[in-house]
């Protein structure tokens, strides 16, 4: 069921406190549970996991530099709460349903410290993963700035963790960089977008089921989910008032599957100043901005000239994306409405600034391999569709084992016939290009033959990323450093349906 769009205010996500400071360093002490919450002035109360008591979790935001740690401590019920197919890899029956781990997306920090998804621990941490190591996590922080999000990652299960309420916000400031002047306080604020669908009695609603229903396997993975209701800092379609003048909004798409093409209602641009891992080198005035899973875009929104108006932020991506069905334009055809209805507080002294701060490109020059890697479309034992990296399962022996510090470029083959957002854990990457190829030619003969010239990145997409769209039919070219850790990470689709059944694989950095 739609519920009605634009009755409940945009939430102000709290910002969480240390809860004690421990050898100089901050220490976050943070419980994971079940509790209620109302997502919607016509919703009764819904069942959600989260985090400090909210969903979406508390704001952690920190200093460029300044080291905190993190004890995820997992106080959620025996029961889950979402349908849990037991053939999935890692879900199998052996293992308790409730566990979790958490993962700061984006955030570079050792293996022990990234929420590897076999790490994964029940209360009280009676059962563990076998790559359990520890319980308090470090983050050092030692990155650019950027606008990071936490969320569950145990193995199997995280697109219903999530789906259940597991994500929240991490921001990483650096002062250095004040005299840019960009909106900030109470002008500057993320917008995490996720869809959700709900029961009459305001429950979360999750399929337990593919369409039509898997014969053999029940409840089943699906290939993807795309809910009926968008939220916005745990609001379904909620409205924001604004004054006339500039803001700064964080924007992460931390849905399931579903992608979001967002243009604003005003016709007006979004000054694009931010990707995953930081700020662009001079902002991007651009109408449209797309967003895969995961993916995140920092942006400037200029109200001013807007006085009384009410804009929406609509939403015109296909799902799948970006041959799937097309959006319903009164539904998730809109994400959430600002009302240029308050008064000019103060003068607005932000700027847009010209300048940045500079991206240090890698050079192709430098990388000493180029990976060729397939995105595959197959089939499991049960008939259902399988989305593999490179035809390789999670448990089979890792491949992929940079040297630390060396330089790689990795080409996505995509033969799948959706667009699959590649995150991989430690590192930033920037994209080289995309080209288009003959898929049925490659299947034939193993061989590439391209259709078109490889195209750059649009300008906006020219920053520091974590997180790639692969296209069907296209090779996708990123170029990274893997620097500074060694050890074992994941990377892997982060469509969670994906993720959960196998397109996800570890590599590891070695010495
Ligand atoms: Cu956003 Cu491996 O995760
Ligand atoms: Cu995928």
């Amino acid at each position: 069921m739609a519920l009605a769009k634009y009755v409940d205010k945009l939430p102000t996500i709290p910002t969480l406190k240390p809860t004690d400071r421990v050898e100089g360093a901050d220490y976050y002490k943070i419980v994971i549970s079940q509790f209620k919450e109302k997502l919607h002035r016509d919703l009764p109360p819904t069942t959600v996991w989260g985090f400090a008591g909210r969903y979406p979790g508390p704001i952690i935001d920190v200093m460029k530099n300044q080291w905190i740690s993190i004890q995820w401590l997992n106080e959620l019920p025996p029961e889950h709460l979402l349908p849990i197919d037991t053939t999935v890899h890692g879900a199998e029956p052996s293992v308790p349903s409730v566990r979790t781990v958490i993962h700061v997306h984006g955030s570079v920090v050792q293996p022990e410290s990234d929420g590897y998804p076999d790490a994964w621990y029940t209360k009280d941490y009676k059962v563990v993963g076998p790559m359990f190591t520890r319980k308090v996590y470090d983050y050092p922080n030692q990155q650019p700035a950027a606008t990071l999000w936490y969320h569950a990652h145990a193995i199997g299960i995280t697109r219903l963790n999530v789906y259940a309420g597991l994500a929240g916000i991490y921001i990483i400031r650096n002062p250095a960089l004040d005299y840019l002047q960009l909106p900030k306080d109470a002008y500057d604020m993320p917008l995490l977008i996720q869809d959700r669908t709900f029961n009459e009695d305001g429950s979360l609603y999750y399929p337990s089921q593919t369409d039509p229903p898997n014969p053999y396997v029940n409840p089943s993975v699906l290939s993807d989910y795309f809910a009926e209701n968008i939220l916005v800092n745990g609001k379904v379609w909620p409205y924001l008032e604004v004054e006339p003048r500039k803001y700064r909004f964080r924007i992460i798409n931390g849905s399931n599957s579903r992608f979001y093409n967002m243009k604003l209602s005003s016709n007006q641009p979004f000054y694009q100043i931010g990707t995953d891992q930081g700020f662009l080198e001079s902002p991007v005035v651009t109408p449209v901005i797309l967003l895969a899973p995961a993916e995140r875009a920092e942006v400037i929104i200029d109200f001013s000239g807007h006085r009384g108006e009410h804009i929406v932020i609509t939403n015109d991506a296909a799902s799948p994306y970006p041959r799937g069905g097309p959006v319903d334009p009164d539904t998730t055809g809109q994400i959430m409405q600002f009302r240029v209805t308050k008064k000019l507080k103060s003068r607005d002294n932000s700027i847009i600034p010209y300048h940045l701060t500079p991206i240090d490109p890698l050079s192709v020059k430098d990388a000493v391999l180029e990976r060729d890697i397939t995105l595959d479309r197959m089939e499991d034992e049960y008939g259902r569709a399988l989305l593999l990296l490179d035809k390789r399962r999670w448990h089979d022996p890792i491949e992929i084992k940079p040297e630390v510090g060396t330089i790689e470029i990795w080409k996505f083959i995509n033969l799948a016939n959706s667009t699959h957002p590649i995150h991989i854990h430690l590192v930033r990457f920037l994209v080289l290009d995309r080209q288009p190829f003959d898929v049925d030619h490659y299947q034939a003969t193993g061989e590439i033959m391209t259709t078109g010239p490889a195209v750059p990145p649009e300008l906006n997409e020219r920053g520091w990323k974590d997180t790639v769209r692969a296209n069907p039919g296209e090779l996708t070219r990123i170029i990274i450093k893997f620097v500074p850790y060694t050890g074992l990470y994941p990377w892997h689709c982060h469509i969670l349906e994906h993720e959960d059944h196998e397109m996800m694989l570890p590599y590891e950095v070695i010495y």
